[in-house]
Parts: C-alpha cells; sequence; structure tokens
C-alpha cells in the first residue's frame, strides 16, 4: 500500500551533455511528475573520488549537475534530490554491506574486470593502478539503493550488472539477519535514443564528442556548425539515414517538424541551413532552461541550501533505518538484552502503528503509537471517518515528508526525532 520508490544516482565527474539531457534528464524529470511514486534522486560524489583525483573537478562537476537537474525542471518539493556524501548512513551501510558481500562476486564486476583484463593485456601486474574503491564500487552502490529500499532503479545499459549485485547483497543480509531490505529492480529506458556526438560516433565524454547542455548560445552555435556532414553539395538530395545532424533534430523536433526537415533532405537543402535549422530548434528548447542554469550558477548557497534541505528529508529515512539495521547485526547498547537465544529470523522487529477511533463526541480521530504502545501523534477530530483515514493513509505512504502538510489536522506531537523515525519506519516497511 505504500507509494513505489524510485531511485537514481548521477555521478558527479563532468559536465550535462546534450546525450545526457536527451537519455536521463528529461525522461527522468517527465517521471518524477508521476503520481503514486516517491523519487529519490541524488548527486553520486563518493562514487566520483573513484575516478576523479582532481578536488576542485568533483566541486565544479557537483555544482553544474545540481544546477542542471533544477534548471531541466526537477522540482525539490516533490521529490528528494540530495547529494550522496551529506548522507553519512550511506558509507556506514556500506560497511554493513561488505560484510555479508562475497569477495568473488566483486571480482566479477564488469568495469573491476575490464582494468584487470587491460592490465594482463599490457603485461602488467593484473591489479595495476586498480584501487580498492572501483573494486568496492558495487557495494557503494548497493548501500545506495538499500537505504531507501528502492523499488526501481532506473539506469543505463551499462548498470545493469550492479543492480544485480544489490539484490545479490540485499539478499545474502536479508538471509542472514532477517528481512530489511527490499529487492530492487532494474529498469531500463529502452526507448528513449543514444544521440550521436559532433562526429557521428554515440555522444559520450570518452569521445570528446559532446555538445554541453548549457554552452552559451554563440559556443551552441559554433559546436552545431561543426558537425560532420558528408561532401554533398546544395542542391543535391541527401539521406536522413545515418545522418548525425538529423538525429539530433530529431531528438528535440514534433514529429512534424521532423518530417519537414526529411523533406528538406530530399529537396537539396543546404548543409548550412540544415544546421541553422537545427541550431534554431536546440536553442529554443534549451534557452529558457539556460536562463535558470545561468541564475543558480551565480548563487551556489541557494542550490547547496537545497540540497541540505534535501539531505533533511533523506535522513529522516536514512538515521532511523540504520539504527534499525545496527541493532539487527549486534551493533547494540550494552545494556539491552542479548538476544542470542533466539533463532534470528523469526524475531520480528516491534513496529509502530496507526490507529482509528471514534470518541464519545462523535468525532473520528487517528493517532500514531510507538512499538511500546506509547502516543507520538493525536489528530484532530473529523467529522467523517473517510477524512480521517485519508489523512491516515497519507502518513502511512509518504512518511515524515507528509507531515508539513498535514500540520492543520495534527492536534499534539510528541519528539520530532521518535516521530519521524516512527513514520519513517512505517512507510518503509518492506510489503
Ligand atoms: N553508478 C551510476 C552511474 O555511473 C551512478 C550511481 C551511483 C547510481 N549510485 C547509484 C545509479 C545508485 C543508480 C543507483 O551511472
Amino acid at each position: 500500500m505504500s507509494l513505489r520508490r524510485v531511485l537514481t544516482g548521477i555521478t558527479t565527474s563532468g559536465t550535462p551533455h546534450l546525450g545526457n539531457y536527451v537519455g536521463a534528464i528529461r525522461p527522468t524529470v517527465r517521471a518524477s511528475r508521476q503520481p503514486d511514486t516517491r523519487n529519490f534522486y541524488f548527486l553520486a560524489d563518493y562514487h566520483a573520488l573513484i575516478k576523479v583525483g582532481d578536488p576542485a573537478r568533483v566541486q565544479r562537476s557537483t555544482l553544474e549537475i545540481a544546477a542542471t537537474w533544477l534548471a531541466c525542471g526537477l522540482d525539490p518539493d516533490k521529490v528528494t534530490f540530495y547529494r550522496q556524501s551529506d548522507i553519512p548512513e550511506i558509507p556506514e551501510l556500506t560497511w554493513l554491506l561488505t560484510c555479508v558481500t562475497g569477495k568473488g562476486l566483486l571480482n566479477r564486476a564488469h568495469a573491476y574486470k575490464a582494468s584487470v583484463d587491460k592490465n594482463n593485456a599490457a603485461g602488467e601486474d593484473p591489479d595495476a593502478g586498480v584501487t580498492a574503491g572501483l573494486f568496492m564500487y558495487p557495494v557503494l552502490m548497493a548501500a545506495d539503493i538499500l537505504m531507501f529500499n528502492a523499488h526501481q532503479v532506473p539506469v543505463g545499459r551499462d548498470q545493469i550488472q550492479h543492480i544485480e549485485m544489490a539484490r545479490d547483497i540485499a539478499s545474502s543480509f536479508n538471509h542472514l539477519y532477517g528481512e530489511h531490505f527490499t529487492l530492487p529492480e532494474v529498469v531500463i529506458e529502452d526507448h528513449v535514443a543514444t544521440l550521436p556526438g559532433l562526429d557521428g560516433r554515440k555522444m559520450s565524454k570518452s569521445y570528446d564528442n559532446t555538445i554541453p547542455l548549457f554552452a552559451t548560445k554563440e559556443q551552441l552555435r559554433k559546436l552545431i556548425m561543426g558537425i560532420v556532414t558528408d561532401s554533398r553539395a546544395p542542391g543535391e538530395p541527401k539521406t536522413t539515414e545515418g545522418s548525425a545532424l538529423f538525429q539530433l533534430y530529431q531528438a528535440f523536433a514534433s514529429a512534424d517538424e521532423t518530417a519537414e526537415l526529411a523533406k528538406a533532405y530530399a529537396e537539396g537543402i543546404a548543409w548550412g541551413d540544415a544546421k541553422q535549422l537545427l541550431f534554431e530548434r536546440l536553442d529554443r528548447e534549451i534557452a529558457p532552461m539556460r536562463g535558470v542554469y545561468e541564475e543558480l550558477m551565480r548563487d551556489p548557497s541557494h542550490i547547496e541550501k537545497t540540497l541540505k534541505a534535501g539531505a533533511e528529508k533523506a535522513r529522516s529515512v536514512a538515521t532511523p533505518f540504520t539504527a534499525q539495521l545496527r541493532h539487527a547485526v549486534g551493533l547494540r547498547p550494552l545494556f539491552s538484552a542479548p538476544a542470542s537465544a533466539q533463532p534470528v529470523k523469526t524475531v520480528k522487529a516491534a513496529m509502530p502503528s496507526l490507529k482509528q477511533y471514534r470518541e464519545s463526541d462523535g468525532q473520528f480521530y487517528f493517532k500514531l503509537l510507538d512499538a511500546k504502545g506509547q502516543l507520538l501523534l493525536q489528530s484532530t477530530g473529523f467529522a467523517s471517518p473517510r477524512d480521517a483515514a485519508q489523512s491516515m493513509a497519507r502518513l502511512q505512504k509518504e512518511g515524515p515528508v507528509a507531515l508539513p502538510a498535514l500540520a492543520s489536522v495534527l492536534a499534539s506531537q510528541a519528539d520530532p526525532i521518535a516521530v519521524n523515525a516512527a513514520l519513517a519506519q512505517l512507510a518503509q516497511a518492506p510489503e
């Protein structure tokens, strides 16, 4: 009955380009507006450290990527948008997961294996230049996903194996310590085309053929004028098949506009004119966002604040959940009785509860009790049981995030940390 939780991370190691926009940012921002989902998007800056050793670049990329997502319409009030390194519970969970992860599983990770293969081919030591960070990459990523018990993780094809590993790691933990984690599912956005870059190959940082999403208007024009075309002269019919220019246009234009360009190709439009059309079409979509982006980039402290608020939202889930996990593995205060006599798997964690009831005044109420039955929240009176049930269902589904919106129907609240923890536990409970 709780909302579907969707989570994805963006490594902060580069500057967003048109391919990122069409392949990931645009579809994700659209998907984030769907009802019935709770979305977690984060800047994977711990992951960035694995490949980037330049502190200024990590900081710059974090700022650029945050500003990009916000400028492209991600609403931080509707989703949980945060920076991985603002959540100290993530490295803590990484360690708990490390201890149930087979080294053999990590040996099979594609990225690690590729480095080893390359070394072997070059006659080097197999692990030359391979950091333990690269080796541990999948575990850190599993911690990102499992911390929020994500049901779905939208990623590119190259990340499928990492999601499968997160499932394996979650299963190992659950098997040993009880059902704490939801097994995540990978979601591949197959209908989004990969964009060609300036040279016609897939647009990618590693080919150095990208068009930065928020290049200035002049830079954008210059880059587009540099896209490779064939040598057909003006007046000669041109083929759309395999034309990078055409594919770029198609990714932004409507079906009608695209058909019109195809017609112009057949009629022998000059490459220079076709490039001008592409530039105008791209700039039409990008210019308004570029304005917002430039404004955001001028005020990094605003973005910092937005991310900190996101981290607070994320930690309202992560902090109590980590407490639960610490307890599960035996990192416990010494005054609590050792539970060693009981088989671990049959111990069902006591849960907080939401209860609806009717008072002698004829009105309907609900309350939140902690696992021990202590009162945490008490609603105001509702004339109809439906209304009471609705507010209650919202709390149950959304957890602590729903509290501000429900403030007017809450008559009393206990200690906010206890309230948050109980609500997070309810919303988080694996189905
Ligand atoms: N590894 C992902 C990438 O390079 C980024 C990432 C980090 C991620 N943690 C994640 C994606 C958790 C999804 C879920 O694209």
